[in-house]
């Protein structure tokens, strides 16, 4: 199977990177990670990239005009699906218009509900029955883009910010993989 490239960007942690690797092993997974972009150079993720051999950059946000060095990175690599995994910065509506390409985001909470930050604290406090996670195409507007993939679990009455969070990324590792599944079944 020929499989397109694909380019992960993180800002901290990484377990949605280390569990995307893992699964672009498969034989019948149809990307392959070519690219790790952080805007953090202590992200803890970048330890996934190393360990495997996957080259990765880290993009200095201050400095004027980075998200065209970003282009240029992914152009050189021959990226075709961009997947942000906790990545903490927005992208401009110049990259979005101009990369052109495929761009996912995975969120933690069940969109439309509960868009941007402290999703957790937020779901907590709405006293929400169910909650899970969403992979979406992303757009201008803040987790706002075409939904590809959603799942569920239902909050149980000793759960807690941290277990929300847990079972979320448990969630996250089955959704991730799927949603890119899903983009690349009628290719
Ligand atoms: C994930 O929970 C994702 O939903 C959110 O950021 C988190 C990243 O976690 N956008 P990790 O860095 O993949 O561990």
């Amino acid at each position: 199977m020929v499989k397109k490239n694909a380019c992960i960007f993180i800002s901290g942690k990484g377990s949605n990177l280390k569990n995307l690797i893992l699964r672009s092993r498969d034989y019948s997974f149809p990307v392959s990670i070519k690219l790790v972009i952080s805007d953090q150079k202590k992200a803890l993720g970048l330890l996934h990239a190393k360990k495997n051999s996957i080259p990765y950059v880290i993009i200095d946000t201050n400095s004027r005009n980075y998200e065209n060095k970003i282009i240029k990175d992914l152009k050189k690599h021959n990226i075709y699906l961009i997947c942000l995994a906790g990545y903490m910065k927005i992208l401009s509506k110049k990259f979005l218009k101009n990369y052109g390409k495929k761009i996912i985001n995975i969120h933690p909470s069940l969109l439309p509900k509960f868009k941007g930050l402290n999703t957790f604290s937020r779901i907590m406090k709405n006293k929400e029955k169910k909650t899970g996670c969403t992979v979406h195409y992303v757009n201008e507007k803040l987790d706002n883009g075409k939904v590809i993939s959603q799942r569920f679990f239902f909050i149980e009455s000793d759960d807690d910010e941290e277990k929300l969070k847990i079972k979320t990324q448990k969630l996250e590792y089955f959704v991730f993989p799927e949603s890119i599944i899903k983009i690349f079944r009628n290719f």
